[in-house]
């Protein structure tokens, strides 16, 4: 194997070290503990494990955390009151509405309804509109933690070529925002682009979040680029990135793996994004 691999776990790790220092100073100074308030409804297993993990991380970072658990069958305007409820509890910092919801839920109207300056997963339209237009606001986790991780290997965006596949509002639109705030070329590809080999062939920095297990194999990479796996499948031979790791390992310079790449970083961003809520509440 020739390419680097870039541990997202000791970075998440740094990242989480970083936001306890700051969580501590900030209460030091006479701050509130920064509290993130999380929703899920019905008991999907991944994400009761995610969400699980969130309030893990937060309470090792010195913050607090709040749980409403929903039965699957929960109705549009009992969830909408109860995110907007969130909403006005002045002890809560940050809201984060797991997703998917169940279908006969309406997603757009749920996100919504969370206050744009508790929204720590940046999917509302005001903060998604503010990352547009390159101005600050509350950044989607995914994506700014894509962003840390080619800070910390030292990847320069500074007009790079820079290929994203998958134009999810979670990951791929968000971070075409940032790729482009950071001076990259930014092309965004997907189901429909036509011959993907090619244009991703182009890419010093590719990323895939597509959610297609292994579809960007070795013949996709430019010598030399730096690889990043969104991509989190379960398939019949385990949990396998969007990424053909083994032979795109043989081209790449450095590579993120599934699981341990991407993934660690999302709730490091989340806590990141909290305390972030919380200082602005409290200015
Ligand atoms: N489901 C998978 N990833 C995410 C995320 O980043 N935020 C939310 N709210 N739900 C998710």
């Amino acid at each position: 194997m020739k390419a680097s691999i870039i541990d997202g776990k000791a970075v998440s790790q740094l990242v989480r070290d970083r936001v306890a220092q700051q969580v501590a100073s900030f209460v030091a100074g006479g701050g509130h503990v920064p509290t993130l308030a999380t929703v899920l409804v019905g008991s999907d297993p991944a994400s009761e494990i995610y969400v699980a993990n969130k309030h893990k991380a937060c309470e090792a970072a010195g913050m607090r955390s709040v749980h409403h658990g929903l039965a699957a069958d929960t109705n549009q305007a009992e969830l909408v009151d109860i995110v907007r409820s969130f909403g006005s509890d002045e002890s809560i910092d940050g809201i984060l509405v797991q997703l998917p919801l169940p279908d006969h839920l309406d997603a757009d109207e749920v996100v919504d309804s969370i206050d744009p300056a508790k929204d720590v997963d940046g999917l509302t339209p005001q903060n998604v509109g503010l990352l547009a237009a390159g101005r600050p606001g509350l950044v989607p986790c995914t994506p700014s933690g894509v962003i840390e991780l080619l800070d910390h290997q030292g990847v320069d965006l500074n007009g790079a070529e820079a290929v994203i596949v998958g134009r999810s509002n979670l990951v791929g639109r968000p971070l075409f925002s940032l790729l482009l705030g950071r001076n990259a070329t930014v092309t965004v590809a997907h189901s429909r682009t036509s011959d993907l080999a090619s244009v991703c062939r182009r890419a010093d920095v590719l990323v895939a979040a597509v959610g297609v297990a292994e579809l960007i194999r070795a013949d996709f990479v430019k010598p030399g680029a730096t690889v990043i796996d969104v991509g989190m499948n379960r398939t019949d031979d385990g949990l396998r990135g969007d990424v053909a790791f083994d032979e795109v390992a043989e081209v790449a310079a450095a590579i993120t793996p599934v699981p341990g790449g991407v993934g660690p970083m999302t709730i490091a961003m989340l806590l990141e994004n909290t305390l972030h809520s919380a200082r602005e509440s409290a200015a």
